[in-house]
């Protein structure tokens, strides 16, 4: 049996329509039956169910983005910083294994060939950088699950959310039994306000970067195989192979969707931060080679957005509300 904690949040649904659809013997919790929160009442709740292993989709984001940790930083700290480690202790008294949904928001930019050395650039929306994408696209690569992250508190500047974020992770670096995997920037073909799709055809004006994404299902069932293949515990970067632009994603949404309106962009990252977001964003390629080598099969993200796009399904007219 597999005990899922966060079953009502965005991710949490999605993990559950997986086990649901795939047959698992599953049982999800919410706070309101068992606050999962305190480290003795999951202990309890563990130890008289025995599962064999826990999907931990349980944090906190903030919402209508994350600007709203900026606020609700005692909430992030605990939801994010300290409570994986709650799960982490619980899940090591009464031995089971486990995954934590973590995130790639705890990098910024990509690591690039340059000049024969191969270096670690935080921005690649620069324009040393934007002809090296347009001229020579593979030489542009993902950070990798041994990288350092370099949006985090220990290296600022960065998002309280991505900081708190990172501790998570640092806090289980010790658990030899846990996965951290690492989600991006989720999408599929269902319409609705948490996913980038929707997110990108709401926004007023759409800010250019470029990014590693996950397709939030392909996320879900890769997460899952690690644990059935036996893949080694420790931190996996979950997205569909490869990276886009979000002018590549806007293109992709024009030519299948053929929206009634046009899309701006912000001119610049001064714009962006002056009018629309309170905190930076990170924006960041990850490399998926470990994910790939331990058996896993995932698409590519071309084919991944082209697929959910070519499968859309719209809810009813929305306003924009959401402009980061
Ligand atoms: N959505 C994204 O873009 C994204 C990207 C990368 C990583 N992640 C990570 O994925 C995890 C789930 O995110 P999500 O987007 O599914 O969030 P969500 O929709 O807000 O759902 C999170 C769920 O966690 C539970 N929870 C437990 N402690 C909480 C707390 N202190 N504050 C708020 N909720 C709490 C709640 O379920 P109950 O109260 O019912 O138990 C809630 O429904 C988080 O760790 C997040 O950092 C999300």
């Amino acid at each position: 049996m597999i005990v899922l904690l966060g079953a009502s949040g965005y991710v949490g649904r999605a993990f559950q329509r997986l086990l649901q659809q795939s047959g698992e013997d599953y049982v999800s919790l919410s706070r309101e039956q068992v606050d999962y929160t305190q480290y003795r009442d999951l202990v309890d709740f563990l130890r008289s169910l025995r599962p064999q292993f826990l999907i931990n989709a349980a944090g906190y984001t903030g919402k209508p983005n994350v600007d709203a940790c900026e606020i609700a930083k005692a909430d992030a700290l605990r939801g994010n910083a300290m409570f994986p480690l709650v799960v982490s202790h619980a899940c090591q008294s009464v031995g089971i294994a486990w995954g934590h949904v973590s995130s790639g928001c705890i990098f910024s930019g990509g690591i690039v060939d340059c000049d024969g050395r191969r270096q670690i650039e935080p921005d690649l929306t620069t324009p040393a950088m934007k002809y090296l994408l347009a001229t020579n696209p593979k030489a542009v690569h993902g950070f990798r699950e041994t990288d350092e992250p370099n949006f985090s508190f220990r290296r600022p500047p960065c998002s309280f959310y991505s900081g708190s974020k990172a501790l998570g992770e640092e806090s289980l670096a010790d658990d030899p039994f846990a996965y951290l995997w690492r989600l991006r920037i989720p999408f599929n073909q269902q319409d609705c306000p948490r996913n980038y799709l929707s997110k990108l055809q709401r926004y007023g004006k759409v800010y250019d970067n470029v990014n590693s994404v996950s397709h939030l299902d392909d996320y879900c069932r890769a997460c899952l195989d690690l644990w059935k293949l036996g893949a080694p515990f420790g931190i996996y970067n979950v997205t569909n192979p490869g990276y886009v632009t979000t002018r590549q994603v806007v293109e992709m949404i024009g030519r299948v969707l053929l929206p009634a309106r046009s899309f701006d962009y912000w001119e610049n990252d001064d714009e962006f931060y002056r009018v629309a977001a309170k905190t930076p964003r990170s924006n960041c390629v990850l490399d998926t080679s470990k994910l790939i080598a331990s058996g896993v099969k995932i698409r590519g993200v071309e084919e991944a957005i082209m697929d959910s796009l070519e499968s859309w399904q719209a809810e009813p007219d929305r306003v924009s509300v959401h402009l980061t």
